[in-house]
């Protein structure tokens, strides 16, 4: 899978690829990822990325004509014969739809993304028309740029490819992820990352047995998987209910999972 980012700051992605496994995956060949500096596709002398407002107001925003001419460069398919399911143009920005595991899944399935790095007080919205399939944020803050969102996407997309990750369930299990039936996991040792069903993972532990006073929970020494199995579903909806109560709304939860929320609920009242 290719990535491609056009940004004002090139440099600020020298380094943040070069770890873990967006490092790994690189190295393999299972991912490539391109900066391309905006300011490159400027013809002026000062290498201008922005200008004013039309209809007045705060800050610059960058023009249309350097951010259309970076992604022809690119060789991307034009807008109306595109299929952006294999191969799309994102622009990040605080105004753009919300970035979940959900949009991630559907990014991996494509073989090519260019992201847009907005920066300043906004992109002129005639590059979201030409040459945009969908506009994402990362989330509801603001930042000063899409630097940081492009490589969470990247680094969120990337790991959910084939092969990236050691153990291919490794992404399956985990928080957001689409997990599987975990009702019907009820045989053998339970898997290293339970969370799933949409909900929070459950905590985890490793040595020493004990540390600082705080001794590692008795029911995870023993060998009783089912146990365990229930015990960490149980520390998982207790973190989910803390910490994104909004979560349990859409989570794929048992009758038993009801019944251990609403004792504690009625603990908490
Ligand atoms: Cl993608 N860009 C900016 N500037 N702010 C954001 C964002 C993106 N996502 C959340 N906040």
């Amino acid at each position: 899978m290719r990535f491609d980012i056009i940004t004002i700051f090139p440099d600020f992605f020298t380094g943040i690829f070069g770890h873990g496994v967006v490092k790994r995956a690189l190295v393999k060949g299972l991912i490539q990822i391109e900066t391309h500096d905006l300011r490159s596709f400027t013809h002026d002398r000062h290498r201008t990325v922005d200008d004013r407002p039309f209809g007045g107001g705060e800050g610059m925003v960058l023009k249309p004509e350097p951010l259309v001419e970076a992604v022809e460069s690119l060789e991307v398919t034009p807008k109306p014969e595109r299929n952006p399911q294999r191969e799309s143009v994102i622009l990040l920005s605080a105004q753009g739809a919300k970035f979940t595991q959900a949009t991630a899944r559907e990014l991996a399935e494509s073989d090519r993304i260019i992201l847009i790095c907005g920066r300043y007080e906004g992109v002129d919205e005639r590059v979201n028309d030409l040459i945009c399939d969908r506009e994402l944020s990362i989330g509801d803050y603001v930042l000063s740029g899409g630097e940081l969102a492009a490589s969470i996407v990247i680094d969120a997309t990337m790991r959910l490819l084939p092969g990236v990750l050691g153990n291919e369930d490794s992404s399956a299990f985990e928080s957001f992820g689409p997990g599987d039936d975990h009702f019907a996991e009820t045989e053998g040792p339970p898997r290293s990352t339970h969370g799933s069903g949409g909900i929070l993972d459950y905590p985890h532990y490793t040595r020493p047995a004990e540390f600082r006073g705080l001794a590692v929970p008795e029911v995870l020494a023993g060998g009783d998987h089912a146990t365990i199995r229930r015990w960490r579903r149980e520390r998982a909806l207790e973190k989910t209910f803390k910490n994104r109560p909004d979560l349990l709304e859409n989570a794929d939860l048992s009758r038993e999972d009801r019944t251990f929320l609403a004792d504690l609920m009625r603990a908490k009242s």
